[in-house]
């Protein structure tokens, strides 16, 4: 009823467009709706997450000018839900993505203090000797890039790094990193002589790919929800990262 006459009496509007008669039919997750010009924050109906196994050669966006393939051509959730990829893979890098209708999760884990810690099997080109671990380990100057400009230069956090094999003419390493610059670890291996050959994304915080095909995704248990916005800080008692550690 009280809400009947709020639009009733002209205060709500949806999209810009103020409300005149009901009902009126909004998607949570797409549409702007205010209240005498604020806006209301809605809730999905359903909270959905899933992880998606990116393949190459596929876009992370839900639309993509060009028409190369999205990732949200390759989930097709039973719900209907409009599930929104949660921060971003190069298109030639293949792995998990997370994806969630839950705006204030996805908000968190791109924020940089609530960023979790992601992990990528890298096959990289050549021999990478002690001395360039080292370096990978300890961090290094890479170029900031913001809206496709350099814009000045910072160190990188150091990456954790555990060789997987090695081989005369490759190297497969994985490198856990708790920063997403662009292209950070393409740039990273470049720097030390050992492009990357193949770029795979398994682990994110506490979700890994283990049981996924490349293509495919699944939805996430209850028990991964918990454990992501735990690393998050979302749950409370648990602030996922400490505030001096970003001090
Ligand atoms: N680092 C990269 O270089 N590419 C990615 O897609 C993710 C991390």
């Amino acid at each position: 009823r009280a809400c009947e006459d709020l639009i009733a009496r002209g205060a709500v509007a949806v999209n810009g467009e103020t409300v005149v008669r009901s009902p009126v039919w909004v998607l949570p997750a797409v549409d702007r709706v205010t209240i005498d010009g604020r806006p209301v924050r809605l809730k999905a109906d359903r909270l959905v997450y899933v992880m998606l196994y990116k393949p190459r050669n596929t876009v992370t966006t839900l639309e993509d000018p060009d028409g190369r393939r999205t990732v949200g051509e390759l989930v097709d959730h039973p719900s209907g839900e409009r599930l929104y990829p949660v921060g971003r893979l190069d298109y030639d890098t293949m792995g998990l993505v997370l994806m969630t209708n839950d705006g204030d999760l996805a908000n968190r884990l791109t924020h940089p203090r609530y960023e979790v810690h992601k992990t990528y099997r890298a096959v990289v080109k050549g021999r990478l000797e002690d001395e360039m671990l080292e370096k990978l380990r300890d961090g290094f100057y890479l170029t900031d890039r913001r809206s496709g400009r350099t814009d000045g230069a910072s160190r990188t956090a150091g990456a954790l790094i555990e060789v997987v094999r090695r081989e005369p003419t490759r190297t497969l390493i994985d490198i856990t990193l708790r920063e997403g610059r662009n292209r950070q670890v393409r740039r990273m291996l470049a720097k030390v002589g050992c492009p990357v050959k193949k770029l795979v994304r398994i682990q994110m915080g506490p979700l890994t790919l283990k049981g996924v095909p490349m293509g495919a995704w699944r939805e996430l248990s209850a028990g991964e929800v918990g454990a992501l916005k735990k690393a998050a800080g979302l749950v409370k008692g648990s602030t996922g990262r400490s505030k001096r550690a970003d001090e």
